[in-house]
């Protein structure tokens, strides 16, 4: 390893993968973008931002592209557009209010079909509803609620009336519900009675009553998911069929500046209260309609769209809500868990629906890999055409999966890297132009500009690794966090200010080609004898194990090298563990062959088989938690673990694993 590497602070880049995938001939023969574009968006930025933000129908147009006051944009200044009415109304006007905009999914087995000309009516009676509850421009409404149809309709109707959705994630605690609607000073919430999770009513409303205690909100506004009975305040809460069904479905949309603001949504920092993420009209909507038509080839009309993610990520906020419909997409919405009622609900939607593209985690396709090959084997999944991935980084062993147990080997897979910060996709490839290798996310999209940097700030050369970071002004870019100017700036902006780089928090790699591959979030990065080595090339390589179905790694302190690496695995079903010298036996193996991988260097230092791994309710593994583990330390804060207990299992396991 060269000197410099390590002085310079940036990331090694160890492992290599030289599988390629180009796209087939068909496929680019009939792609909606083409090689060009990159080159065109090169040639003159603004201009290719003002040809997507065409894709919208706008009330005025705007004078200025892009006004640039580091780190403060605008987009499209002085334009004016309804986001509601370029997401519904406008398909309807144009003669397809008989298209599917949403097939809906329920996990009990119920199911709707909802038309754009469905959705129109349904959206006006909503924003009338709002509007007769004194909800209006610029005001902020708390939304949580399960995966069902009025979770977009009352997105889309906050948007048509100017008021600020906060979506709060289904699961989250009445803590965290309360903290946010406190932050942003909610006047409305909308709930639901209950919600269906792993087949069962669980409660909701119940939760949400805790929450707005004490707070701003006026009014909650509850649907009737469950019909489980639920304490109820009068004068405060009303019931969704009461006020919204009354309410007439005939509604005028207003136009809005393009920088009104359209949503908050919050994000966890590793510490510290969450960030109230502000996204604004024109700039957003422009690069999600954008993102979603070129990086999935998404044909409306023909396309059966379905991107897994939950309502309350941004992913859902983008890729279920705006993108989509603002290319009037027909999507499938499920309300449920990917197990209920049993392990191949997915596929059975997929052959349900003639599903053409699916978007989704990493973390479930590992999952899926786990419960076997022979589930999506049941099912006719001839309809997939494009599939996607975002979250996290892929495992090549994961991807080629995907690529094939899925995709019948014939379907390009787009990862897209973006984040609740950058609004849209930036890094993905092109399908039908671009092509693919397992688990890199390739180059940023037509438009966007990112590069990989050393500690100076300079960019890093091909085969070198280091920090991502955003070196031009996107339409979609956050505009802020809401109410603190202030930790924007300290967050985002302050580690390469010199530069005006927007530092992305991520450690990536250019390989010999100059693909991007993400590393993972630098925080989590190792430090071994002075080598930066990322979690995720140990962790891929762990993967492509044959006895290994995930793995999270984490550097401990350790006394000789800095720091050691500790590897968590979960095996692959079948593989024996309990048997101790079975168990000996497979750790050392899996120790030989991450030094075969990557180098002696990257070799875990201490391997646990463990039968979960801490993550997120989105699905991101939450290292502090094991660093904390693997330093033999009193666990941290555990509060936003999708499933608490793990992390007993896991520190209880730990006393009794063998270092070496
Ligand atoms: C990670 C999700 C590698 C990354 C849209 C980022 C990824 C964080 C990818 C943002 C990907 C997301 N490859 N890593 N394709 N996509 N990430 O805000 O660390 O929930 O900074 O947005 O997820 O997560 P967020």
């Amino acid at each position: 390893m060269a000197e410099s590497e390590n002085s310079s602070g940036a990331l090694s880049a160890l492992s290599t993968e030289s599988r390629s995938f180009p796209p087939s001939e068909e496929f680019a023969a009939q792609a909606n973008a083409t090689a060009e574009w990159y080159d065109r968006a090169d040639a003159d930025r603004e201009a290719f931002w003002s040809e997507q933000a065409e894709r919208l129908s706008w009330a005025k147009k705007w004078d200025t592209v892009l006004d640039w006051q580091p780190p403060f944009a605008k987009w499209f200044v002085g334009g004016e557009l309804n986001v509601a009415y370029n997401c519904v109304d406008r398909h309807v006007e144009a003669g397809n209010g008989d298209r599917v905009a949403i097939h809906w999914e329920g996990e009990p087995g119920d199911s709707r079909t909802i038309t754009y000309a469905d959705l129109q009516r349904a959206v006006s009676k909503a924003a009338n509803a709002l509007a007769e509850l004194g909800v209006g421009k610029g005001d902020r409404v708390a939304i949580q609620l399960p995966m069902i149809p009025e979770a977009v309709i009352s997105m889309l109707a906050c948007a048509r009336v100017g008021a600020l959705h906060s979506v709060v994630f289904g699961g989250f605690s009445p803590g965290a519900l309360k903290a946010r609607i406190e932050d942003a000073e909610a006047k409305l919430l909308i709930t639901s009675d209950g919600q269906y999770r792993r087949g069962k009513p669980a409660p909701m409303k119940e939760n949400t009553d805790q929450a707005v205690e004490g707070t701003s909100i006026e009014h909650v506004l509850v649907v009737r998911r469950t019909e489980t009975e639920v304490p109820w305040t009068e004068g405060r809460d009303l019931w969704w069929h009461d006020v919204v069904d009354a309410a007439s479905d005939q509604h005028t949309p207003q136009a809005f500046d393009s920088e009104h603001p359209l949503f908050i949504l919050y994000t966890s920092g590793t510490t510290g209260k969450p960030k109230g993420i502000l996204h604004t009209s024109g700039g957003y909507l422009t690069q999600a309609a954008y993102t979603h038509d070129v990086t999935f080839d998404h044909k409306p009309g023909e396309s059966v769209y379905w991107c897994t993610a939950d309502i309350g990520w941004v992913t859902g906020h983008t890729y279920i809500v705006y993108g989509p419909l603002a290319n009037g997409a027909t999507e499938v919405v499920y309300e449920g868990t990917p197990n209920t009622p049993h392990e191949g609900r997915h596929w059975e939607i997929v052959q349900k629906y003639g599903v053409s593209i699916y978007y989704t985690a990493p973390t479930l396709i590992r999952t899926f890999m786990k419960w076997g090959d022979d589930i999506p084997a049941q099912y006719d999944l001839s309809s997939l055409k494009v599939l996607g991935t975002v979250g996290e980084p892929i495992n090549p062993e994961a991807w080629m999966w995907f690529r094939e147990k899925i995709g019948g080997g014939r379907c390009p897979i787009v990862d897209t890297w973006w984040q609740t910060e950058t609004g849209a996709t930036m890094i993905a490839p092109l399908p039908g132009v671009t092509a693919t290798k397992p688990g890199s996310a390739m180059r940023p999209v037509p438009g966007i500009s990112a590069i990989v940097v050393d500690d100076s700030g300079t960019q890093v050369g091909n085969g070198e690794g280091g920090y991502l970071v955003i070196d031009k002004p996107w339409p979609s870019m956050l505009r802020g966090i809401w109410g603190d100017t202030e930790r924007y700036k300290e967050t985002y902006w302050s580690r390469f200010a010199e530069q005006g780089y927007y530092f992305a928090g991520d450690g990536a790699k250019y390989d010999d080609d100059g693909a991007i591959w993400l590393l993972g979030r630098v925080d989590d990065v190792m430090n071994v004898s002075g080598h930066r080595i990322s979690t995720t090339e140990v962790e891929s390589a762990l993967v492509s194990h044959p006895t290994v179905a995930e793995a999270a790694v984490v550097g401990a302190a350790d006394e000789t090298t800095g720091q050691g690496i500790v590897a968590f695995v979960i095996l692959r079903g079948g593989t024996a563990a309990d048997d101790d010298a079975k168990g000996d036996e497979a750790i050392k193996a899996l120790r030989d062959h991450v030094s075969k991988e990557i180098g002696p260097i990257a070799k875990p230092r201490q391997i646990m088989v463990v039968e979960e791994l801490p993550k997120t309710r989105s699905g991101k593994i939450m290292r502090r938690l094991l660093r904390d583990v693997a330093e033999n330390r009193e666990v941290g804060d555990v509060s936003t673990l999708a499933d608490t207990s793990v992390m007993d299992m896991i520190t209880s396991g730990m006393s009794e694993s063998k270092e070496e």
